[in-house]
């Protein structure tokens, strides 16, 4: 399989006051397409600079990075806005779904952004909300619904334009043990049909449990 996601030497370096920091030291990974990773390690060890860097939110201080094809080692913002809308789907621990919007509309709302007309936009949403489980939770609001359910519509949100990337910072933080399971099984089952998938999480047993597991401990891989 191609390629998705090349890190050749990433460093991140971030300056303090009176000194400087490496958060990410030399980090060299390929993800092919269709693989399903966790990305593993203790609180400070680096995992959120990495996501901000795989996820186009930030850019190395040196080293490359190509993402489908790309380079965007060295982009400017809204270059770098626009690769992350077109090819990366975001999950979030705390949901971020928009309180006043229903479950349809939620999903619908990247949509929007990458110019899908409406007709076109409703049926891509519908059909992610099916393939999470809620088609019989499209018009209720995030807070008629239950964190579990929550996070499928995020899960929906995130695949409903089809990006080459699912990346998930920590998806079942939030979520009982029941619930978890339920979103593992989602991700599981998108793995499955091709969607490539990201998971960061410092919970170990979690990330045992996955295809591929690669850790980080002070920045560097292990
Ligand atoms: N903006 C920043 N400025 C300075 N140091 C930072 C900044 N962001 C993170 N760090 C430091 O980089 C290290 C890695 O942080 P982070 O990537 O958030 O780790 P994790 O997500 O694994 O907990 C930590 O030691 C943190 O204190
Ligand atoms: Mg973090």
């Amino acid at each position: 399989m191609k390629n998705l996601i090349t890190l050749a030497n990433i460093c991140k370096k971030y300056d303090t006051c009176d000194n400087h920091f490496f958060a990410l030291n030399d980090i060299c990974v390929t993800v092919a397409q269709g693989e399903m990773v966790a990305i593993s390690g203790n609180s400070g060890s680096g995992k959120s600079t990495l996501m901000n860097i795989i996820g186009c939110l930030d850019i190395p201080s040196s080293g490359k990075y190509v993402l489908n094809g790309e380079n965007v080692s060295k982009l400017r913002d809204n270059r770098l806005s626009e690769i992350r809308n077109r090819t990366i789907g975001f999950i979030f621990q705390s949901f971020n779904l928009v309180s006043g919007f229903t479950a349809l509309e939620n999903v619908e709302l990247p949509l929007v952004y990458r110019g899908i007309a409406k007709k076109q936009r409703k049926k891509l949403a519908l059909e992610a909300l099916e393939k999470v489980g809620l088609s019989d939770r499209i018009t209720h609001h995030p807070n008629q619904l239950s964190g579990g359910q929550q996070q499928r519509v995020a899960i929906a949100r995130a695949i409903a334009a089809s990006p080459p990337l699912i990346l998930a910072d920590e998806p079942t933080g939030n979520l009982d043990r029941a619930s978890s399971e339920q979103v593992m099984e989602t991700l599981n089952e998108l793995n499955k049909e091709g969607h490539t998938i990201i998971l960061i999480t410092h919970d170990e047993k979690l990330a045992s449990r996955m295809p591929r597991l690669i850790t980080i401990s002070d920045g560097m891989i292990v």
